[in-house]
């Protein structure tokens, strides 16, 4: 636990399920004062409220679609008038999912890369401007993947939206160091989320990605929030720019193993 996290104000993106809701209990447990924003799944987001309060946290859930400038401004008005402040924005709302490229829809790729890109552009742009005109030494962190590093073939569009997230971070976080605030991404290999449930929940798929994994097991949503908790807290207050990749080694070339090659 973080002591100066205490009352902090955070806005999560997307924490209505996965890893958005295991970082909004992280926070709870924080206890800090949580604005889980959710696209559709009104449910997922009141059970993440349910949970921060269980643990500990102030929580709220607000609707909004991340894709959009008035999203992200909804989304920072509703936190402000319900928590009077903005500490830190995580940028985590994210999809994903599979096509052969010659045959992505232009649709899908402009969904994709809508949520994941766009979206974490608005949200940070709606951050810095608060955090700038408040002077404040705020935080940003983007939920990124292991797919900003690593090519995955038939997920072409969530593999250039994450590669365009890692730029970005960088990007601003050169950008804004000198008006204190940082920004940084968490990278996640395979984490046991609904995004994956259906592909884990198959022995042979599960079998296929555990090999591909050095420490030979899936991921667990709360392992993810603690890389977040620390580079929302004061521990990591020289860490800047960075992805901080909780993979159990997946980005370590695992099929060189053993001296193959
Ligand atoms: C994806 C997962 C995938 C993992 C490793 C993540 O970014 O969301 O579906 O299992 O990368 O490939």
């Amino acid at each position: 636990m973080y002591s100066e996290l205490v009352n902090k104000v955070v806005i999560i993106t997307g924490g209505s399920k996965g890893i958005g809701t295991a970082i909004a209990e992280r926070f709870g447990k924080e206890k800090m004062k949580v604005a889980v924003n959710y696209h559709s799944d009104e449910a997922g987001a009141n059970e993440a409220v349910a949970i921060i309060e269980k643990a500990g946290g102030q929580g709220i859930a607000i609707q909004a679609d991340v894709a959009t400038e008035e999203g992200n401004q909804k989304l920072l008005a509703e936190t402000l008038k319900a928590f009077g402040d903005l500490d830190i924005w995580v940028n985590n709302a994210g999809l994903e999912n599979q096509y052969n490229t010659h045959e992505l829809p232009l649709d899908e790729w402009e969904k994709v890369v809508s949520t994941n890109l766009t979206g974490v552009f608005l949200g940070a742009k709606t951050a810095l401007n608060y955090f700038l005109r408040e002077d404040k030494r705020g935080n940003i962190i983007n939920t990124s993947s292991v797919h900003e590093q690593i090519p995955w073939p038939t997920f072409a569009h969530y593999a250039a939206s994450k590669g365009g997230v890692k730029l970005f971070t960088e990007t601003i976080a050169m950008e804004y160091a000198a008006k204190k605030i940082r920004v940084n991404s968490i990278g996640p290999g395979a984490v046991n989320t609904p995004i994956n449930a259906e592909k884990f929940a198959d022995p042979e798929k599960l079998a296929t990605t555990t090999s591909m994994i050095p420490m030979a097991r899936i991921g667990k949503p709360e392992e993810v929030a603690a890389a977040v908790a620390w580079l929302a807290s004061d521990e990591s207050s020289y860490v800047t720019g960075i992805t901080l990749f909780v993979d159990g080694g997946m980005t370590l070339y695992p099929s060189f193993q053993g001296g193959r090659g």
